[in-house]
């Protein structure tokens, strides 16, 4: 299964590679938005290459969704590696003007150094990028004021370099730049499913409600307990859970067999629908 997954969308990967690398040549300050609850699975390692000279911010979305005490660790982990790191939940709050703030603070460095040189303050062209989901149009909209990018998850980028001013300082591009999803390991496809980053035709859904299980056992017990009524993880006795899983949520037990598939997809709508919050399933080794 492995290769099936880490060879996905090689034909894209290609294309759309070149088109960043193309793009960045004109933008300033790159903003890769990761999922806050795994902003190492949702991150695309590829694209570093472009953006090595570049002024680079890396957006937590979701941290409403995550587990803000891990948090910390990956915030650091990625200070450490030269990124600017912003928090944020651009659907439910004002978080995006920390964007605009460090963005501000990079160009006030570089406008200084400008002015040393004798050269005019500089318009600053932004660009963000980031997997399928991670709420790029999102925070688009919130930067914007209004609505403007809504955009078909294909890896890829726009044609139409349109830009939106923000002030009187910055041109963000209008659509984002959609990478594609950077699958080394297994874990790291199952962390991407859990968050419907990837989607099920490409993963199986019962190995996915599997791997929230083994995390929320691991990390979460309170929530496993509360959300699907399992006290006693044993997944060598997985028939049980399931059964288990089913009578607390009223899911219909059949010739005392439950129903894998309703249960497996109750277990990825939890998080889909926002149920479950607070956790993060990327771990820094
Ligand atoms: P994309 O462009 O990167 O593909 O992502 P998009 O902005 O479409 O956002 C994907 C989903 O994530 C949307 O939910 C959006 O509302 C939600 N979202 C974006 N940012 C945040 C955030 O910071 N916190 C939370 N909790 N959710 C966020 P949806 O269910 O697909 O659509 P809808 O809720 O907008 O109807």
């Amino acid at each position: 299964m492995e290769n099936k997954i880490v060879n996905w969308y090689p034909g894209h990967m290609v294309k759309t590679k070149r088109e960043i690398g193309e793009l960045l040549k004109i933008i300033d300050v790159v903003i890769e938005i990761v999922d806050a609850r795994i902003p190492i699975s949702s991150h695309n390692k590829d694209i570093e290459e472009f953006t090595k000279d570049k002024k680079n911010i890396i957006v937590f979305n979701k941290y409403d969704l995550c587990d803000k005490n891990k948090t910390l660790e990956f915030i650091k982990y990625y200070e450490g590696l030269g990124y600017n790191v912003v928090t944020c939940d651009s659907k439910n709050s004002d978080s995006h003007k920390n964007v605009l703030k460090v963005i501000n603070n990079l160009m006030m460095k570089t406008n200084a150094k400008r002015k040393e040189k004798g050269l005019l303050e500089k318009r600053v062209k932004v660009l963000i990028v980031g997997v399928p989901n991670v709420g790029k149009s999102t925070l688009i909209n919130k930067l914007a004021g209004r609505k403007i990018a809504a955009v078909e998850n294909k890896p890829g980028i726009t044609k139409n370099i349109a830009t939106i001013k923000i002030g009187d300082k910055i041109d963000l591009l209008d659509t984002p730049g959609i990478l594609w999803p950077k699958i080394t390991t297994e874990e790291v496809a199952f962390n991407l499913g859990s968050m419907s980053i990837i989607k099920e035709d490409i993963l199986p859904i019962d190995k996915v409600a599997l791997h929230i299980l083994r995390k929320l056992d691991k990390n979460y017990k309170d929530i496993l307990s509360k959300e699907v009524g399992v006290k006693e993880y044993n997944e060598d006795e997985i028939d049980e859970v399931y059964s288990v899983i089913s009578r607390y949520k009223g899911i219909k037990i059949i010739d005392g067999e439950p129903d894998y598939n309703r249960v497996s997809e109750m277990i990825l709508n939890l998080i889909k629908s926002e149920k479950i919050k607070g956790i993060t399933f990327d771990e820094l080794k």
